[in-house]
Protein backbone atom coordinates (compact mmCIF):
# COMPACT_ATOMS: atom_id res chain seq x y z
CA UNK A 1 0.00 0.00 0.00
CA UNK A 2 1.43 3.11 -1.10
CA UNK A 3 1.04 5.07 2.64
CA UNK A 4 2.29 8.29 1.20
CA UNK A 5 -0.03 8.88 -1.36
CA UNK A 6 -3.07 9.55 1.83
CA UNK A 7 -0.37 11.84 3.85
CA UNK A 8 -1.04 15.03 2.80
CA UNK A 9 1.77 17.68 2.28
CA UNK A 10 2.13 21.38 1.71
CA UNK A 11 5.09 22.34 -0.08
CA UNK A 12 6.55 25.97 0.17
CA UNK A 13 9.21 26.48 -2.59
CA UNK A 14 11.23 30.05 -2.71
CA UNK A 15 14.47 31.62 -2.68
CA UNK A 16 17.14 32.04 0.35
CA UNK A 17 15.99 34.17 2.88
CA UNK A 18 12.40 35.02 1.67
CA UNK A 19 10.82 33.82 5.32
CA UNK A 20 9.67 30.48 4.18
CA UNK A 21 11.86 28.56 7.12
CA UNK A 22 9.85 30.71 9.63
CA UNK A 23 6.42 30.37 7.73
CA UNK A 24 6.43 26.47 6.90
CA UNK A 25 7.65 25.82 10.71
CA UNK A 26 4.64 28.22 12.08
CA UNK A 27 2.12 26.12 9.59
CA UNK A 28 3.31 22.92 10.28
CA UNK A 29 2.78 23.77 14.60
CA UNK A 30 -0.72 25.28 13.71
CA UNK A 31 -1.53 22.09 12.04
CA UNK A 32 0.29 19.47 14.61
CA UNK A 33 2.41 17.95 10.85
CA UNK A 34 5.96 17.49 10.31
CA UNK A 35 8.19 19.77 9.30
CA UNK A 36 11.24 18.77 6.79
CA UNK A 37 13.73 21.92 6.65
CA UNK A 38 15.07 20.85 3.08
CA UNK A 39 17.98 23.28 2.85
CA UNK A 40 19.35 21.56 6.08
CA UNK A 41 20.16 18.69 4.45
CA UNK A 42 22.63 20.63 1.53
CA UNK A 43 23.88 22.62 4.41
CA UNK A 44 24.81 19.50 6.29
CA UNK A 45 26.25 18.27 2.60
CA UNK A 46 28.87 21.38 2.10
CA UNK A 47 29.73 21.21 6.05
CA UNK A 48 30.71 18.27 5.85
CA UNK A 49 32.42 18.76 2.48
CA UNK A 50 34.24 21.65 4.34
CA UNK A 51 34.94 19.79 6.86
CA UNK A 52 36.62 17.06 4.91
CA UNK A 53 38.20 19.25 2.64
CA UNK A 54 35.86 18.30 -0.58
CA UNK A 55 35.88 20.86 -3.67
CA UNK A 56 32.61 21.66 -4.83
CA UNK A 57 33.79 20.61 -8.12
CA UNK A 58 34.39 16.54 -6.86
CA UNK A 59 30.59 15.36 -7.57
CA UNK A 60 31.56 12.03 -6.52
CA UNK A 61 32.86 12.55 -3.19
CA UNK A 62 29.96 15.24 -2.36
CA UNK A 63 27.05 12.26 -3.58
CA UNK A 64 29.25 10.24 -1.10
CA UNK A 65 29.06 12.21 1.50
CA UNK A 66 25.29 12.74 1.04
CA UNK A 67 24.24 9.07 0.74
CA UNK A 68 25.96 8.36 3.89
CA UNK A 69 25.07 11.89 6.30
CA UNK A 70 24.62 10.85 9.35
CA UNK A 71 21.96 13.37 10.37
CA UNK A 72 19.33 14.01 13.53
CA UNK A 73 16.84 16.81 13.72
CA UNK A 74 15.57 17.15 17.32
CA UNK A 75 12.91 19.91 17.49
CA UNK A 76 15.40 22.88 16.51
CA UNK A 77 18.36 21.29 16.91
CA UNK A 78 20.12 19.61 13.97
CA UNK A 79 22.73 16.64 14.59
CA UNK A 80 25.77 15.72 12.45
CA UNK A 81 27.59 12.28 13.30
CA UNK A 82 26.73 13.31 17.04
CA UNK A 83 27.91 16.53 16.91
CA UNK A 84 25.70 19.89 17.67
CA UNK A 85 25.99 21.42 14.21
CA UNK A 86 22.55 23.94 14.14
CA UNK A 87 24.53 27.04 13.70
CA UNK A 88 27.33 25.83 11.87
CA UNK A 89 25.47 25.27 8.94
CA UNK A 90 24.23 29.08 8.86
CA UNK A 91 27.64 30.73 8.23
CA UNK A 92 27.43 32.45 4.84
CA UNK A 93 30.05 29.49 3.80
CA UNK A 94 27.96 27.02 4.56
CA UNK A 95 25.19 29.02 2.46
CA UNK A 96 27.10 29.10 -0.66
CA UNK A 97 28.34 25.73 -0.15
CA UNK A 98 25.03 24.55 -0.25
CA UNK A 99 24.00 26.23 -3.08
CA UNK A 100 27.33 24.31 -4.94
CA UNK A 101 26.15 20.79 -3.95
CA UNK A 102 22.61 21.59 -4.60
CA UNK A 103 23.68 22.01 -8.12
CA UNK A 104 25.30 18.15 -8.53
CA UNK A 105 22.70 16.17 -9.56
CA UNK A 106 24.42 12.93 -7.69
CA UNK A 107 24.00 14.97 -4.59
CA UNK A 108 19.68 15.70 -5.01
CA UNK A 109 19.55 11.89 -5.49
CA UNK A 110 21.29 10.86 -2.86
CA UNK A 111 18.88 13.12 -0.57
CA UNK A 112 15.52 12.23 -2.70
CA UNK A 113 14.58 9.24 -0.49
CA UNK A 114 15.50 10.46 3.09
CA UNK A 115 13.32 13.58 2.23
CA UNK A 116 10.51 11.32 1.41
CA UNK A 117 10.65 9.93 4.92
CA UNK A 118 9.54 12.91 6.36
CA UNK A 119 6.38 12.20 5.38
CA UNK A 120 4.11 10.43 8.18
CA UNK A 121 1.04 11.07 9.40
CA UNK A 122 -1.12 12.93 10.09
CA UNK A 123 1.05 15.29 7.42
CA UNK A 124 4.00 17.24 6.33
CA UNK A 125 4.67 20.73 5.77
CA UNK A 126 8.17 20.56 3.44
CA UNK A 127 10.60 23.82 2.07
CA UNK A 128 12.91 23.88 -0.50
CA UNK A 129 13.07 24.62 -3.85
CA UNK A 130 12.02 21.71 -5.46
CA UNK A 131 9.42 19.99 -3.01
CA UNK A 132 6.54 20.90 -5.50
CA UNK A 133 8.36 19.95 -8.47
CA UNK A 134 10.59 16.68 -8.03
CA UNK A 135 10.16 15.74 -3.93
CA UNK A 136 6.65 15.89 -3.36
CA UNK A 137 4.77 16.59 -6.72
CA UNK A 138 1.63 15.42 -5.45
CA UNK A 139 1.54 18.01 -2.87
CA UNK A 140 -2.09 19.04 -1.80
CA UNK A 141 -0.87 22.53 -1.60
CA UNK A 142 2.01 24.50 -3.26
CA UNK A 143 3.61 27.86 -2.63
CA UNK A 144 6.01 29.67 -3.81
CA UNK A 145 6.98 32.18 -1.28
CA UNK A 146 9.27 35.22 -2.07
CA UNK A 147 10.00 38.87 -1.42
CA UNK A 148 12.49 40.99 -2.93
CA UNK A 149 15.77 40.29 -3.07
CA UNK A 150 16.18 43.71 -0.18
CA UNK A 151 13.70 42.77 2.20
CA UNK A 152 15.46 39.60 1.69
CA UNK A 153 18.93 40.89 2.77
CA UNK A 154 18.02 42.81 5.45
CA UNK A 155 16.16 39.55 7.23
CA UNK A 156 19.06 37.59 6.64
CA UNK A 157 21.02 40.60 8.09
CA UNK A 158 19.32 41.06 11.34
CA UNK A 159 19.05 36.69 11.71
CA UNK A 160 22.94 37.04 11.62
CA UNK A 161 23.58 40.39 13.67
CA UNK A 162 20.87 38.93 16.58
CA UNK A 163 22.49 35.67 16.25
CA UNK A 164 26.64 37.39 17.10
CA UNK A 165 27.45 37.14 13.88
CA UNK A 166 28.89 39.85 11.87
CA UNK A 167 27.44 40.43 8.69
CA UNK A 168 27.47 43.32 6.14
CA UNK A 169 24.35 44.39 4.01
CA UNK A 170 26.04 44.70 0.88
CA UNK A 171 28.28 41.42 0.69
CA UNK A 172 24.88 39.74 2.08
CA UNK A 173 22.83 41.41 -1.27
CA UNK A 174 25.39 40.20 -3.79
CA UNK A 175 25.55 36.66 -2.42
CA UNK A 176 21.95 36.55 -2.30
CA UNK A 177 21.49 37.71 -5.93
CA UNK A 178 24.63 35.39 -7.04
CA UNK A 179 22.45 32.05 -5.52
CA UNK A 180 19.22 32.87 -6.66
CA UNK A 181 20.67 33.22 -10.13
CA UNK A 182 22.83 29.73 -9.36
CA UNK A 183 19.54 28.28 -8.07
CA UNK A 184 17.63 29.66 -10.31
CA UNK A 185 19.51 28.62 -14.07
CA UNK A 186 20.67 25.37 -12.88
CA UNK A 187 19.49 22.54 -14.90
CA UNK A 188 18.45 20.12 -12.36
CA UNK A 189 15.63 20.77 -9.73
CA UNK A 190 15.84 24.59 -10.69
CA UNK A 191 13.85 27.46 -8.21
CA UNK A 192 11.05 27.94 -10.03
CA UNK A 193 6.99 29.29 -9.46
CA UNK A 194 5.22 26.19 -10.70
CA UNK A 195 1.87 26.81 -13.00
CA UNK A 196 0.20 25.21 -9.82
CA UNK A 197 1.74 26.60 -7.03
CA UNK A 198 0.37 29.74 -5.47
CA UNK A 199 2.58 32.84 -5.01
CA UNK A 200 2.83 34.25 -1.88
CA UNK A 201 5.41 37.51 -1.81
CA UNK A 202 6.04 38.44 1.83
CA UNK A 203 7.84 41.74 1.11
CA UNK A 204 4.93 43.76 3.31
CA UNK A 205 3.49 40.72 4.95
CA UNK A 206 4.15 39.73 8.18
CA UNK A 207 4.61 36.39 9.50
CA UNK A 208 1.38 35.94 10.68
CA UNK A 209 -0.17 37.40 7.76
CA UNK A 210 1.85 34.57 5.55
CA UNK A 211 1.06 31.82 8.37
CA UNK A 212 -2.38 32.64 7.92
CA UNK A 213 -2.48 32.76 4.35
CA UNK A 214 -1.24 29.62 3.92
CA UNK A 215 -3.87 27.71 6.50
CA UNK A 216 -6.79 29.93 4.20
CA UNK A 217 -5.37 28.12 1.32
CA UNK A 218 -4.56 24.59 2.85
CA UNK A 219 -8.12 24.62 4.56
CA UNK A 220 -9.82 26.07 1.08
CA UNK A 221 -8.07 22.97 -0.73
CA UNK A 222 -8.84 20.25 1.98
CA UNK A 223 -12.42 22.03 1.76
CA UNK A 224 -12.81 21.43 -1.67
CA UNK A 225 -10.98 17.84 -1.94
O1 LIG B 1 16.87 27.04 2.11
P1 LIG B 1 18.34 27.23 2.36
O2 LIG B 1 18.82 28.63 2.07
O3 LIG B 1 18.74 26.74 3.71
O4 LIG B 1 19.05 26.27 1.31
C1 LIG B 1 20.45 26.30 1.10
C2 LIG B 1 20.75 25.95 -0.36
O5 LIG B 1 20.36 24.59 -0.60
C3 LIG B 1 19.97 26.78 -1.39
O6 LIG B 1 20.67 27.93 -1.80
C4 LIG B 1 19.76 25.83 -2.53
O7 LIG B 1 20.84 25.89 -3.43
C5 LIG B 1 19.82 24.46 -1.91
N1 LIG B 1 18.52 23.81 -1.83
C6 LIG B 1 18.05 23.13 -2.94
N2 LIG B 1 16.89 22.43 -2.88
C7 LIG B 1 16.16 22.42 -1.77
C8 LIG B 1 16.59 23.13 -0.62
C9 LIG B 1 17.78 23.83 -0.69
O8 LIG B 1 18.68 23.15 -3.99
N3 LIG B 1 15.03 21.71 -1.75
Amino acid sequence: MNRGAVIPVIAIDGPSASGKGTVAKQVARALGWRYLDSGALYRLVALAAIESSVGWEDAARLAEIAGRLDVRFEGEEIWLAGRRATDAIRTEACSIGASRCAAVPAVRNALLDRQRRFREAPGLVAEGRDMGSVVFPDAALKVFLTASAEARAERRHKQLIDKGIPANIQTLLRDLQERDARDAERPVAPLKQLPDARLLDTTRLTVDEAVAQVLGWYRERAGAA
